[in-house]
């Protein structure tokens, strides 16, 4: 079998015009939303995955804690996601409402990284957002008491069961009661453009707590 090469792994970037400070003259949020259809156009799966990161706080001081989760909504105010309350995540959150969010589509050359405060959304977003998931989601969402540890498959799969049966006359299945979205709402958004050479560009917007620009600087790759 031949051996795995990492370090000889590298892809040549380039191709789409150079990504400048102009491209960000309506605000971050259009072009976000234009490399996202720019994913969902190129057939990527999961075109809305982002990488998010939270802070543990533990004895031995603050810890990075990183996930994948996806966005299910974009607007100006942020981006927003939805999980389990009682999750690591949401634990973390409670004590630091504070994380970045990267949605990252190597096959394009696109990176876009998010920093800023987490804020739960208002019960009437997270319901309408939860009627628009599959029954079999919203079983699962049941089911699980996420980050917990279980004792095997099997247990997992008795879960599903239990909250199967419950449910078994309930047409509208509710939400359950930890479990809702949160909104990262950005104060700053770094968009990573790959070119030759590695010599990428990187547009940094800085904004402030109304979410009005407060700076559009290049950074060095
Ligand atoms: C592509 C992908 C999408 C995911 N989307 C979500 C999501 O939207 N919400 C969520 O709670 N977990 C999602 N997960 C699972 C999380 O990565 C993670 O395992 C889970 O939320 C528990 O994280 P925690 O223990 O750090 O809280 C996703 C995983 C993958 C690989």
């Amino acid at each position: 079998m031949r051996e795995l090469d990492i370090a000889a792994m590298r892809a040549e970037y380039g191709g789409e015009p150079d990504l400048t400070e102009s491209w960000l003259a309506d605000g971050w949020e259009p072009l976000v939303r234009r490399w996202l259809e720019d994913a969902v156009t190129s057939g990527i799966a999961e075109p809305n995955a982002m990488v998010l990161a939270t802070v543990e706080s533990s004895d031995e001081g603050p810890r990075p804690f990183s996930r994948t989760v996806l966005c299910k909504d974009l607007s100006p105010a942020g981006v927003i996601f939805y999980t389990h309350y009682d999750s690591a995540k949401g634990r973390q959150l409670a004590a630091v409402p504070h994380a970045s969010a990267t949605f990252v589509w190597p096959a394009l050359a696109h990176q876009i990284h998010l920093r800023g405060s987490v804020h739960p959304v208002p019960d009437d977003i997270t319901l309408a957002y939860w009627r628009s998931r599959p029954r079999n989601s919203r079983l699962g969402a049941w089911a699980s008491q996420q980050s917990r540890p279980v004792g095997s498959r099997a247990e997992l799969d008795g879960l599903l069961a239990d909250v199967t049966t419950r449910f078994a006359d309930v047409e509208d299945i509710p939400v359950p009661p930890r479990w809702g979205g949160y909104r990262l709402r950005p104060d700053v958004v770094e968009f990573w453009q790959g070119r030759r050479s590695r010599l990428h560009n990187r547009i940094r917007v800085r904004l402030d707590e109304r979410g009005e620009t407060l700076a559009v600087e290049r950074l060095q790759p």
